[in-house]
């Protein structure tokens, strides 16, 4: 292997520990302690781990976690009170709603309903704007994550050629944007990009969010390049399942300069910079 391991895990730490040097401030010059309420509807397995780490790495920074549970069938308009009461709320400073809500939800319609100052998965459509024309938005955690690596790993991003395999609104899209306004050359490539292996080699960093187990290979990669992989795929069955990113790693980390590992890279990332946009919001709202 010759890539360099970007190690989120560590990275994620330290942005941890910053946040948490930031809420101690805050706490000690202001008497103000930043919270942040976590909306879980549903039972899905995936959502409740998410949410339980996110409740336990918000309290050790030091700011106030409150989680709600709502029953898989809540009607959309008990879902839009609770929204509206965390809205005027002064003790809540960050709002997040867990993804994917059930199909008799309508995602968008809540995610709107959030004060666009507390809305600390940047998703509402204002800060999606708002990250679109460069002006001054809560930005979503997991391409902030991506971003905050690239930066640390890179320096100065200007002019560079970055490909992003992937259109989701939550990541591909914002990874997009956040490249574009750090002046890099910006290609966002995805399943019908005709020879997505040579738009690949094209990029000095390469962002994969497919969803897709082990899909970019070695082949796909340039020389030198950094590979950010935010995949993260469970492959295998019985006892014997192993997580896996989008990038195939084995290949991948023998050609590029640098690669995040999975797990390890980026999901540590996400959590940190859900933290730090909680601390980001809380310091707006008082300004
Ligand atoms: N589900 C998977 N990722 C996310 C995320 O970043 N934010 C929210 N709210 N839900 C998710």
């Amino acid at each position: 292997m010759t890539a360099q391991i970007i190690d989120g895990k560590a990275f994620a730490a330290k942005v941890r520990g910053q946040v948490a040097d930031g809420v101690a401030r805050l706490k000690a010059d202001h008497g103000i302690t930043p919270g942040l309420a976590v909306v879980l509807v549903g039972e899905d397995p995936a959502s409740q781990v998410y949410v339980r780490n996110k409740g336990v790495q918000t309290e050790e920074a030091g700011m106030r976690s409150v989680t709600h549970r709502l029953d898989a069938g809540v009607e959309q308009i008990e879902l839009l009170n609770l929204i509206y009461q965390l809205n005027g709320d002064d003790e809540i400073n960050g709002i997040l709603v867990q993804l994917p809500l059930p199909a008799h939800i309508d995602a968008s319609f809540i995610l709107d309903a959030i004060d666009p100052q507390k809305d600390v998965d940047g998703f509402h459509m204002s800060n999606v704007g708002r990250l679109a024309t460069g002006q001054k938005a809560m930005v979503p955690c997991t391409p902030l994550g991506c971003l905050m690596m690239l930066r640390d790993h890179l320096g100065d991003l200007s002019g560079l050629n970055a490909v992003v395999v992937g259109r989701s609104n939550i990541v591909g899209k914002p990874m997009a944007q956040l490249l574009l306004a750090d002046n890099c050359t910006v290609t966002i490539a995805h399943s019908r990009t005709r020879d997505l292996a040579a738009v690949c080699r094209g990029a000095d960093i390469l962002v994969a969010a497919v969803g897709r187990p082990e899909m970019i290979t070695g082949d796909m990669v340039k020389p030198g390049a950094t590979v950010i992989d935010v995949g993260i795929n469970r492959v295998g069955r019985d006892g014997k399942t192993r997580l896996v990113g989008d990038v195939d790693f084995a290949s991948a980390s023998e050609v590029a300069g640098a690669i995040t590992p999975v797990p390890g890279g980026v999901g540590p990332m996400t959590i940190a910079c859900l933290l730090a946009n909680t601390l980001t919001a809380t310091c707006r709202w008082h300004n």
